[in-house]
């Protein structure tokens, strides 16, 4: 049985110790290996300019923040893409194009949204999601109401605000969420 004593031989015995002592063990005073200090000081080098790109200057865009830019610009190509007079069926193809929907739902989140609600389950206007239109449920018949607003019951005009190609969109956006708005010739007269 060989047993460790402090008295045997250290194996590097020309290299330094370091001066503490815990329980009768001490350290050689070795250097980190370059590699490795290069790694440790690198990570933190790495993490202030992380931090300082995303958190504090917030030069860097989050994933949710990159994806909302992109759903923007695509919103907004496909408006610029898009034309001010349409009809009854050509807002219904509207209505089938995801960045046309989109352009439209975002629309009605900044102007509309605060009398119609976040849901469109209605408030100081009249719920736009269900069957009930006092004001016509025609596709072309929306369209007009919103662009040039019901005076008499205190719903706005918003031709001058959004123009034709926004309204067009919310309109799209308003047939795509609501199954009970249907093609002109779907409609009993
Ligand atoms: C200041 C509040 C207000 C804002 C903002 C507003 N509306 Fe209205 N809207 C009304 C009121 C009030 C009515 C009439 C409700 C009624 O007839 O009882 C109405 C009616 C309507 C109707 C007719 C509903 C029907 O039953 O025939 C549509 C469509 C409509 N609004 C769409 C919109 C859209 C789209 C926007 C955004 C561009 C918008 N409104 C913004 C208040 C508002």
């Amino acid at each position: 049985m060989s047993k460790h004593t402090p008295e045997s031989e250290p194996p590097h015995d020309n290299e330094p110790l370091r001066e503490h002592v815990f329980d009768g063990i001490q350290e050689y005073d070795n250097k980190l290996p370059n590699w490795w200090l290069m790694t440790f000081y690198g990570s933190i080098l790495f993490s202030i300019v992380y931090w300082l790109f995303y958190h504090t200057w917030e030069v860097g865009l989050s994933p949710e923040e990159k994806f909302a830019q992109q759903q923007q610009a695509f919103a907004a190509q496909a408006l610029a893409a898009g034309e001010d007079e349409v009809d009854g069926d050509r807002l219904f193809e509207l209505s089938r194009e995801e960045s046309m929907v989109e352009a439209g739902r975002r629309a009605y989140t900044s102007s509309c949204a605060a009398c119609h609600g976040q849901e469109l389950e209605g408030g100081i206007g009249s719920a736009l999601k269900d069957a009930e239109w006092t004001h016509g449920s025609r596709p072309m018949e929306i369209r007009e109401n919103i662009l040039d607003g019901i005076p008499a019951v205190g719903m706005p005009p918003w031709r001058q605000s959004l123009g034709e190609r926004q309204v067009n969109a919310i309109t799209a956006f308003l047939l795509s969420v609501n199954p009970d708005l249907v093609p002109d010739e779907e409609i009993e007269d």
